[in-house]
């Protein structure tokens, strides 16, 4: 199934700028250590609208052209043909007139597949996307994401699915990276204590468990059938840091044959901005408005994909009305795992 944003991606996603800003500090150390060249290409795999990347953007080709004023400055915004690439392109365009005047250029293309030419990429950066399979691998019968279900076998089948796309995808851009080149990876990830993005621990709710009582309910009701109920599964996979480095720590790996090797990695906690907002002003209708809307911009396209745009959208008006009738149950807290990366031979 096609992944694609809502439209307006960067107007509803607050939480996934603040996990890019917090992100800049290791994008900033990545392009001070490349080598003196001619010429750079840098690259935002998965970068939706563009608009959560602006900033840092505006920070890497200033830092690159500050060490290296002579070198030409490439940056490609990648993503699906299905996402908003007219918004990308404009966003990547802001880039443009600044100096060293940037050629832009968008990639409508998946991450699992090449890219851009062998040994060309200068500096590799993607946030919040490369959690999404490649493809089912098989029925999640009793929840609509796997972590949160008690489903051991479907858990299995979706870490091995996981796993396979990761090294697949390191190898790609492994393949795409010049020597020298650098990766640094920013990814929804699953801590130590098991906590990922909408799961904190119990301080509210989980996210993900509410989603899947809607849909539950909504399939009680008779409003979707058993089949749009089971194929309700949002497709993606929060990794362990282990599971995130493990391509890296195997030397019989495709991307560590390739010369791709760890430099540093980290995890790094970013609170719900929205429900910081309703902590200071107590503005319920905005607070469930918008944490909504945050939510519903990655799910949507699972339930229409299951069972239509009608049914999609109740599930969205009836986790609203949750959020609203009790605020203090919710926070969308995101969990990343942040790996550099170095192109060595
Ligand atoms: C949550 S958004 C993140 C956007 C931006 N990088 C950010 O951090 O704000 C995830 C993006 O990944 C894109 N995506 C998912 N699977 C992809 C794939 N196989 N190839 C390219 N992009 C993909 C989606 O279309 C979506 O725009």
């Amino acid at each position: 199934m096609a992944i694609a944003m809502t439209t307006g991606y960067s107007a509803q996603t607050e939480g996934a700028l603040l996990c890019i800003e917090a992100a800049s500090d290791w994008a900033l150390t990545c392009v001070n250590q490349l080598a003196v060249a001619d010429s750079h290409v840098l690259i935002d795999y998965g970068a939706a609208d563009g608009g959560t990347a602006v900033g840092l953007w505006n920070q890497v080709l200033d830092r690159l052209h500050t060490n290296q004023p002579k070198a030409h400055l490439t940056l490609i915004g990648n993503d699906l043909p299905s996402n908003d690439n007219v918004a990308l392109a404009k966003n990547l365009a802001l880039q443009a007139p600044r100096d060293p005047k940037p050629t832009v250029l968008v990639s409508a293309c998946s991450f699992y597949k090449p890219t851009v030419a062998p040994n060309s990429v200068s500096f590799g950066f993607s946030a919040t996307a490369m959690h999404w399979l490649s493809t089912s691998p098989g029925p999640l019968d009793s929840h609509t994401h796997v972590l949160a279900s008690s489903d051991a076998e479907a858990l299995q089948r979706f870490t091995a699915q996981a796993m396979r796309d990761w090294n697949h995808i390191l190898e790609l851009r492994s393949r795409e990276l010049k020597v020298g080149g650098r990766l640094l990876t920013v990814n929804l990830s699953r801590d130590e204590a098991g906590l990922y993005l909408g799961h904190n621990g119990g301080e509210t709710h989980n996210v993900h468990d509410q989603l899947h009582q809607i849909w539950r309910g909504m399939a009680d009701e008779g409003l979707i059938s058993d089949e749009q109920y089971r194929n309700g599964t949002v497709l993606n996979f929060y990794k362990s840091p282990q599971e995130f480095m493990a391509p890296l720590n195997d030397s019989s790996s495709a991307p560590y044959r390739n010369g791709l090797r760890l430099v540093d990695e980290r995890t790094v906690y970013v609170k719900c901005p929205y429900r910081r907002r309703w902590n200071e002003n107590g503005d319920t209708a905005t607070f469930a408005a918008g944490l909504m809307a945050t939510i519903r911009s990655w799910s949507r396209h699972s339930f229409i994909g299951a069972a239509g745009e009608a049914a999609a959208d109740t599930l969205f008006e009836r986790l609203q009305q949750r959020i609203a009738d009790a605020p203090s149950d919710w926070s969308l807290d995101y969990v990343e795992h942040h790996q550099m990366m170095e192109k060595v031979a």
